[in-house]
């Protein structure tokens, strides 16, 4: 049974170290395309970061006589520019680059809290040391791009008159649109793969809070004459995000879906903070109430995940009758 537990810890660093490969590969480009000089330098200064991040859990794969899964960080690799490709191509790249990272730290951070929780299950404390250490500094990344939500703004409203300042909050309301459209999508799934009531819970209450999200998202969108094309449009836009077939890619364990929602939770923070600073510059305060009512709701999402964090690392080491 403990050697069970123990091919599942290998296995879960082995993602880890999958996790750091895409990291690096998007911090290796996004300096360029950040638009901004103090977004350039967070992600310049979490790159030196990421390789001790990579190395570390090299390190304790090697120690468990494992190597990291070639085949699969190289798949990863690939989604990592598909990624950086995606951001690039829009019109607002350093709000998307920005909105994307703060979601993937969380993505990380989550890792880690689950592989930590993992590690102390079966009492190998070098990994949970390492686990905690390095989620410390996944979250602190976070957070110091929760700081540059204003440079990213003023960087995407640059050179832009009144009337494209309009035009971009109608975008980023349609955006907001489909991001809540795959939020239900994945919530839908939640409670049947979360297993863990209390988690499948969270799932479900959130999912109704969701539905509420996207009519008063597109309650606003009418009111600022927004078509109904725009909706379509940033759906088309979303799919080269792929959250979706990224978990595809990865959808065994309540853990992976506890830190895939986690993540989830902080894209749509990210780009609803991004609206409420580019409506409140262009005085639509209404658009700015809409905003703050979905980040609270966002936020107390984001926290209760967290807060079942121990019952989703529970849950999976079960769900692969590891314990
Ligand atoms: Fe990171
Ligand atoms: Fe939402
Ligand atoms: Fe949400």
């Amino acid at each position: 049974m403990a050697r069970d537990v123990n091919d599942q810890l290998t296995k879960y660093l082995t993602d880890a170290h999958s996790i750091e490969e895409q990291a690096l590969q998007q911090l290796r480009r996004a300096p360029a395309i950040a638009g901004d000089p103090a977004i350039a330098k967070a992600f310049e200064d979490h790159r030196a970061e990421t390789q001790m991040h990579e190395r570390t859990v090299r390190e304790l794969l090697h120690a468990r006589g494992a190597t990291p899964n070639v085949v699969k960080d190289v798949a990863m690799r690939a989604g990592g520019v598909g990624f950086l490709l995606f951001a690039r191509l829009q019109p607002d790249s350093t709000g998307k680059l920005l909105a994307h990272a703060h979601s993937y730290e969380a993505l990380e951070f989550a890792a880690y809290e689950l592989l930590a929780r993992a590690a102390d299950l079966v009492s190998d404390e070098s990994v949970a040391e390492a686990a905690r250490r390095i989620a410390g500094q996944e979250h602190a990344m976070q957070e110091r791009l929760a700081g540059l939500f204003d440079a990213a703004v003023d960087a995407s409203l640059r050179e832009l008159d009144d009337d494209a300042r309009r035009g971009r909050i109608l975008k980023y309301l349609s955006d907001a649109h489909a991001i809540e459209a795959q939020a239900i999508q994945l919530l839908e799934r939640g409670p049947k793969l979360a297993d863990d009531e209390r988690l499948a819970q969270a799932y479900e209450e959130h999912l109704a809070e969701t539905r509420d999200q996207q009519e008063l998202v597109e309650a606003r969108l009418h009111e600022l004459g927004g078509r109904t094309n725009a909706l379509k449009d940033a759906a088309l836009r979303l799919g080269a995000l792929n959250w979706g077939l990224f978990f595809a890619a990865h959808p065994d364990t309540p853990g992976k879906l506890a830190a895939f929602a986690y993540a989830f939770e902080h894209l749509e923070i990210a780009a609803y903070e991004l609206l409420k600073r580019t409506a409140a510059r262009a005085g639509d305060e209404q658009t700015v109430g809409v905003a703050e009512t979905i980040l609270e709701q966002e936020r107390a999402a984001a926290s209760r995940i967290e807060l079942l964090f121990d019952r989703a690392a529970a849950a999976s080491l079960e769900a692969v009758g590891a314990r």
